[in-house]
């Protein structure tokens, strides 16, 4: 297994659209272990194929205290959705922000997992916000395109900043 390289905004390769997983083969396998080293090490508590520049719709999400509990979500599809929740969101590659974002409180979702089976998942809370964050991903959408501009101008700065520090 290996880390991958997380892209970090504003690159515009976290714009690009993923396209569906047509077979889980052992390059799919492949990804979602790499992905899920990579999310562990970060650490964070969600991955989209995206954000390390592969463009299928791979997600790992993991929001146990434990640090156990992998869920693998090949070409989720939202189906249900109900409420509305506000809570601090962060993402690998908008490193050190926190923001609310509105998202539905209970979604339900269907997917296929690593082995390529169809399961379907109801989530709330943090749980549902995760997965709606990563979906989010993989239609090329960071969670820094629901803030007002201004919130926006100011942390492209950000991280502008930073990247051009540590480069
Ligand atoms: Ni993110």
């Amino acid at each position: 297994m290996a880390r991958l390289p997380i892209l970090r905004y504003p690159d515009s390769r976290l714009y690009k659209k993923a396209s569906p997983v047509k077979e889980i083969d052992a390059h799919i396998r492949m990804l979602v272990a790499n992905m899920a080293e990579t999310m562990y090490a970060a650490p964070g508590i969600g991955l989209a194929a995206t954000q390390v520049d592969i463009h299928k719709q791979v997600i790992v999400i993991d929001v146990s205290e434990t640090r156990d509990q992998l869920l693998v979500l090949i070409n989720p599809e939202i189906t249900e959705r109900e409420g509305i929740q506000n809570i601090d969101e962060g993402c690998l590659s908008v490193p050190d922000v926190y923001e609310p974002v509105e998202r539905a409180q209970r979604i339900a979702v269907s997917a296929l997992d690593a082995q390529g089976k169809a399961f379907s998942l109801g989530a709330e809370d943090l749980l549902a916000v995760c997965i709606q964050h990563e979906m989010d991903h993989l239609e090329g959408k960071v969670f820094v395109d629901y803030l007002s501009r201004l919130k926006r101008t100011r942390i492209r700065a950000k991280m502008l900043k930073q990247q051009k520090k540590s480069a």
